[in-house]
């Protein structure tokens, strides 16, 4: 990227920052009065979505700055080498390319001059047969039971995806099937699974890109230790399968050739749940609710590269969150859907955002010059009503926000999805409009108002929508990456901590208790104290 077309230092950023200044003073309220069809020149439709960003703090002029802004910084240009397969990712030199793995069969994608399609065909047919065998009751464990359990074993981009998805179609999901998670390294979870689960009738997803991740490998031994000592090695052999892109780990692990699905480099582990990655969803969900899902990412794709920037969904949904960071100083990003269903979509957001775009080094190695990603954080908005909506009404930091809302309830329980309805709309008034007049004796009564949200509305969350809705942030970060010019599919930032721990685990448990870094040395000798003495055998 030129020096010219470097954001901070383009013509529609400065135009932005004095946008930003003239309309410091004006509330959202008075927008509406000096331009009551709002609604209409703020909000757009995408696949499944609707995109309603009236109550934004911003006006024509503004919009138009950003889309110059996105005009100035190559975002086009930055979509079509996406799209054509090249290695965006400047760190790793691959490709990012999850567009491919919800593309149609039949239409080519090529990565240094090779089709990815007939991979990513090969790898969904196996799903499939996997997902439809298990639907039959015909995939059968080693004693021969029919498997009626899932328990997928992973951390962040192997786990993260899947829990969400899974919680959000909920109603989707085979009854007769139990899904369960592991990802944590404390061997919390996995006690909790293994004691719920039995050894002959479940089928263990070990899903780790690299199947080096301290973590999964860790709950991974562990599991393989608990089916030896049950069915030895037979049941290790048939109750595992694993996902990765590391075969020679995979064989070290004894993971059979044909128990092996395989990723690929070019997809990175925080958009990689429409890959194998997705088998324990698929499995779950059904191979029919997985190609919708499917289809809805891919969708949204499609109108993703198509569309005409003032009227696509994901390149807006950046361009607002970029005003609202680097121009109305929002440190952090409130997600907050109003259906359960949606309950774990912040947390997969933190990873997608955070991890991608959680950096301060531009893409040629320099500094960066202006805020890249803020905080970003939810819950549903029932809850969160209840709990941190004070600090969104009165408190002192901006924060955006994107409310999310489904017409349809998806338990049959209508009435009460209204009430959700009701309560999430108020709530987007009352943070836009305030009210100022109930305060005049009383400070502490006073709502300021003027304070930004988005809603997202969907008629139903359905797996098709879900898709869209996903592959919508996925686009989202992946602007914003390119705007403020770091590499969003990398994550460097995550390593430092996993040697310096990989160094520890001796010290902790007092095997090489001379291993002491002074800032740690207080804490370690307190925890060595504390922690149970190994008993022999440990
Ligand atoms: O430590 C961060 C990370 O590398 C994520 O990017 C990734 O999603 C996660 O760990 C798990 O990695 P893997 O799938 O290789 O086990």
């Amino acid at each position: 990227m030129s020096d010219v077309s470097y954001a901070p230092r383009t013509a529609a950023w400065r135009a932005l920052g004095e946008r930003a200044g003239a309309l410091s003073d004006m509330t959202i309220e008075a927008l509406f009065e000096a331009d009551p069809e709002r609604f209409g020149a703020f909000s757009l439709d995408g696949p499944g979505l609707l995109l309603d960003f009236s109550r934004q703090r911003l006006d024509r002029r503004a919009v138009s700055s950003l889309l110059d802004l996105a005009a100035e910084t190559g975002v086009a240009e930055r979509i079509g080498q996406m799209f054509g397969g090249e290695p965006i990712n400047n760190t790793e030199n691959r490709a990012a390319l999850h567009v491919a793995l919800r593309r149609p069969a039949n239409r080519p994608l090529t990565v240094a001059g090779k089709d990815v399609m007939p991979l990513v065909e090969t790898e969904r047919t196996r799903m499939r047969k996997l997902a439809d065998e298990l639907a039959a009751g015909t995939l059968c464990g080693y004693t021969g039971e029919r498997i009626t359990d899932v328990v997928n074993i992973g951390i962040g981009g192997s786990d993260l995806g899947i829990v969400m998805a899974a919680k959000a179609l909920g109603e989707y999901r085979n009854p007769e099937i139990g899904i369960h998670f592991v990802s944590n390294v404390d061997g919390v979870e996995l006690s909790h699974v293994l004691e719920r689960v039995a050894p002959e009738t479940t089928l263990f997803v070990i899903c780790s890109k690299s199947f080096t991740t301290l973590e999964t490998l860790t709950n991974a031994r562990e599991l393989r230790a608990w089916l030896l000592a049950r069915g030895g090695e037979p049941a290790v052999a048939a109750q595992c399968v694993a996902v990765s892109t590391n075969h020679e780990a995979m064989d070290a692990f004894g993971i059979a050739p044909e128990r092996r699905l395989a990723i690929w480099d070019w997809v990175g582990g925080r958009f990689s749940l429409w890959s194998a990655v997705g088998l324990a969803l698929a499995l779950a969900i059904g191979w029919r609710n997985f190609e919708a899902m499917l289809a809805g990412g891919q969708a949204m794709d499609e109108h993703f590269r198509d569309t005409p920037f003032e009227r696509n969904l994901p390149v807006m949904l950046a361009l607002i969150g970029i005003w609202n960071r680097n121009f109305l100083g929002a440190g952090s990003h409130a997600v907050l859907p109003y259906d359960d269903h949606l309950g774990r979509l912040p947390a997969f957001l933190q990873q997608l955002e955070m991890e991608s775009n959680g950096k301060s080094v531009r893409r040629n190695g320099e500094p960066v010059e202006c805020r890249t990603c803020p905080v970003v954080w939810g819950e549903p908005g029932s809850n969160a009503q209840h709990s941190f909506y004070q600090l969104l009404h009165q408190g002192t930091d901006p924060i955006s926000i994107d409310f999310l809302l489904p017409a349809s309830s998806g338990v049959g329980r209508q009435a009460q999805q209204d009430l959700a309805a009701a309560n999430c709309l108020a709530q987007t008034l009352a943070l836009a409009v305030g009210d100022r007049e109930a305060s005049r004796d009383s400070p502490h009564l006073e709502y300021p108002g003027s304070r930004p949200s988005s809603l997202l509305l969907f008629e139903r969350l359905d797996p098709a929508t879900l898709g869209s809705l996903i592959a919508l942030y996925e686009h989202k970060t992946f602007v914003q990456g390119v705007i403020w010019d770091v590499n969003s599919f990398d994550q460097w930032g995550v390593e430092l901590g996993k040697r310096l721990a990989s160094g520890l685990s001796e010290a902790v448990s007092g095997e090489n208790p001379r291993d002491n870094p002074l800032p740690i040395a207080g804490a370690l000798d307190r925890l060595r104290a504390a922690r149970p003495r190994r008993q022999n055998g440990e």
